[in-house]
């Protein structure tokens, strides 16, 4: 598997730290309101388990797992749910947790979905984001660190459902995604 990686991106110390400072500010902004975590399925669990434990206010979790139409590397934009909500989000304030942010296309569709299901608000929490292939805009209210355009795995994020265990992030070799 380490074979596979090209060098790394952040180590888990640079990555505690960051979670660390936005769980903080998470806190102060949702003090008085009534936070609700969703998660996306799969790759944001890792971050997702790491930025609750640094919020200290009450919250609660719940998840969305979708699947984008397009190639491993590349989302075409046409969102589809695989695994909806288990409560309604009605007069709660949404926060989506992602791992990365990439074209925006699948974020854009979510953050309009869960808008018409009468929340108090919706905003967005991405660990990473990438705004070199960025192909809608996207307003990220949360946003851990801006990458380079390459394949960023580990700390949750794959590819081809493999390395989402590796504790930090690492850029993909080339040979391997055939970028
Ligand atoms: P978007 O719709 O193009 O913004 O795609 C976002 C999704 O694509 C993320 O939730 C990831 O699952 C996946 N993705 C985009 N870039 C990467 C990457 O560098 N590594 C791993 N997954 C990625
Ligand atoms: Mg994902």
């Amino acid at each position: 598997m380490l074979d596979d990686l090209e060098r790394c991106l952040l180590s888990s110390e640079q990555i505690a730290a960051k979670v660390a400072d936005l769980g903080g500010r998470i806190s102060r902004d949702y003090k008085d309101k009534n936070l609700i975590v969703i998660g996306i399925l799969k790759g944001a669990i890792v971050f997702l388990s790491d930025l609750i434990r640094q919020i200290k206010i009450p919250l609660y979790l719940d998840f969305i797992a979708v699947s984008s139409y397009g190639s491993s590397t590349e989302s075409s934009g046409v969102v589809r749910i695989l695994k909806d909500l288990d409560k309604s989000i009605e007069h709660r304030d949404v926060l989506i947790v992602e791992d990365i942010i990439d074209s925006g296309l699948t974020i854009k569709y979510l953050m309009e979905n869960l808008a018409a299901r009468s929340p108090n608000s919706v905003k967005v929490c991405t660990l990473l984001d990438k705004p070199a292939r960025r192909k809608t805009q996207v307003l990220i209210h949360y946003n851990g660190f801006i990458i380079p355009d390459e394949f960023a795995v580990g700390y949750g994020l794959d590819y081809n459902d493999k390395y989402r265990n590796l504790p930090g992030i690492y850029v993909l070799k080339k040979e391997i995604y055939g970028g």
